[in-house]
Order: structure tokens, then C-alpha cells, then sequence
């Protein structure tokens, strides 16, 4: 019963993996699955434009609510304290707890010059301790391409504007390069 499930979320990473070169796709019978862990935790749907939708609900993990208010919430609900933390989706218009894209180093450049980088992890979440001084500037960096929000902000969730529909002048998603 579980198998032809499993096979096809897997094929969806596949073609993900692919598509963002994460992984020779000769190899990939034998390659590890680096996205293992989403498929315990996620349901493949075309919904989303990586294939993927988190399922776990409040459940407290790295890979938690792709696309949500991190910071707000766990400001709320005693979650642990971030000084930045958010998703880089496939979509400007991805749903809720659509999976973004992993792999993306996300530099933030803080109002002193110093430079955290965090890399996102396979829900496409990156959330970081270091200290970002206000207002601080984003880079996002992939396969050599890269995307830049163009003014500096001095909230740390990238969640509390970059919505589906964007709030406070964010157009949707923040969205990895290609
Ligand atoms: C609706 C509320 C809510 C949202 C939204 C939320 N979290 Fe959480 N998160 C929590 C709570 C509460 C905890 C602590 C309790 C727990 O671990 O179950 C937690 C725990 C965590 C942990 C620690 C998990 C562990 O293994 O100890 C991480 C990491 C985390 N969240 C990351 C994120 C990231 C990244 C986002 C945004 C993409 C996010 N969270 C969005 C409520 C939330
Ligand atoms: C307070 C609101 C706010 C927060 C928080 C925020 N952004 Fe933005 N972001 C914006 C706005 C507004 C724009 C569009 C600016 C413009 O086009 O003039 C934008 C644009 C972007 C863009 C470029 C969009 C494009 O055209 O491709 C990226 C990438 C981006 N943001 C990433 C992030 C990341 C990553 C975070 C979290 C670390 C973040 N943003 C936090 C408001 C915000």
C-alpha cells in the first residue's frame, strides 16, 4: 500500500533535484535522498511549485509552516528566538506551507556591515541567532544566479510581508533566483 505512494513523492523530488541541479540525476538511484526528511513530513501536490506541502501542523521543526510568520509566532508561543528567519519559494503566489525551494544561501547584510548567510533547508525555511543590525539588506544566491531586495528592512521575518498576496508592499512570495 505504501509503495507506489513513496515512488511518486520521490519522483517529485527527482525532478526537483534536477531541475535545480542538486544532485547528478545519473547517480540518483544510488545518490542518497537529501530530501528524505520532507518526504517523512510533506505530501507531494501540484499545488505548489516545488511539488511538495509541509503536513506536520504546529509541530515544532526546522522544516515547519514554509511561508508563515516565523518570528511572530514564536514570539507569541515561546518558539525559540530568531533574529531573521523566513522561506524562499519556487512562486510568488505559492499557497500556505507550500514547500520553497532549498539550497538558497540567503545573505543578509546588516546596517553595520557584518554578513550572516544561512543556507535553506529542503522546505526552503532558513532561520538564524547571529546578530542583523536594523535595517538590514537581502541577497539571495543560487546556481549563480542571485535576486536582491531592493530596500532594506528592519523586521526580521521575512513572513510578516512576504505573504501569497504580500503585505507592506512585498510582491508575494520572496522568491529564489533563476
Ligand atoms: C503558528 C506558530 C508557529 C509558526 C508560524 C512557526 N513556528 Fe516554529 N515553533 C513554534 C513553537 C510553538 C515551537 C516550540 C515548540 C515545539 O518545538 O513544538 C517552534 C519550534 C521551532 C523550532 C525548533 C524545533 C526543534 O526541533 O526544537 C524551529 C527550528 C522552528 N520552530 C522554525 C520555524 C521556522 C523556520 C518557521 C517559519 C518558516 C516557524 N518555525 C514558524 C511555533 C511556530
Ligand atoms: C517589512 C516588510 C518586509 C520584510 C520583513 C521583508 N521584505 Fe522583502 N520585500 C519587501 C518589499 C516592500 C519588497 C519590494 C520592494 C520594491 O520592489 O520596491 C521586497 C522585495 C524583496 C525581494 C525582491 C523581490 C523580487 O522582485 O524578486 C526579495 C528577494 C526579498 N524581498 C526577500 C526578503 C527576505 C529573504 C526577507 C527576510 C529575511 C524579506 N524580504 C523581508 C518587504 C519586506
Amino acid at each position: 500500500m505504501e509503495g507506489p505512494l513513496v515512488s511518486e513523492r520521490r519522483g517529485v523530488w527527482w525532478v526537483l533535484a534536477c531541475s535545480l541541479a542538486l544532485a547528478s540525476c545519473g547517480d540518483m538511484e544510488e545518490a542518497e535522498d537529501p530530501d528524505a526528511r520532507l518526504l517523512e513530513v510533506g505530501q507531494a501536490t501540484a499545488e505548489c511549485s516545488t511539488g511538495v506541502r509541509w503536513t506536520g501542523g504546529l509541530k515544532g521543526s526546522p522544516l515547519m509552516m514554509p511561508g508563515s510568520d516565523c518570528i511572530g509566532c514564536h514570539a507569541e508561543w515561546d518558539g525559540p528566538t530568531f533574529t531573521a528567519a523566513g522561506t524562499i519559494h519556487g512562486d510568488f503566489r505559492d499557497e500556505e506551507e507550500c514547500a520553497g525551494v532549498p539550497g538558497v544561501t540567503v545573505q543578509l547584510t546588516g546596517a553595520d556591515g557584518r554578513v550572516v548567510e544561512v543556507v535553506t533547508n529542503a522546505a526552503g525555511n532558513f532561520y538564524t541567532t547571529a546578530p542583523v543590525a536594523k535595517p538590514y539588506r537581502v541577497t539571495l544566491l543560487l546556481d549563480g544566479s542571485r535576486r536582491v531586495m531592493p530596500v532594506p528592512q528592519s523586521e526580521g521575518s521575512c513572513g510578516a510581508c512576504h505573504t501569497r498576496n504580500g503585505k507592506n508592499g512585498a510582491p508575494g512570495r520572496a522568491v529564489a533566483p533563476r
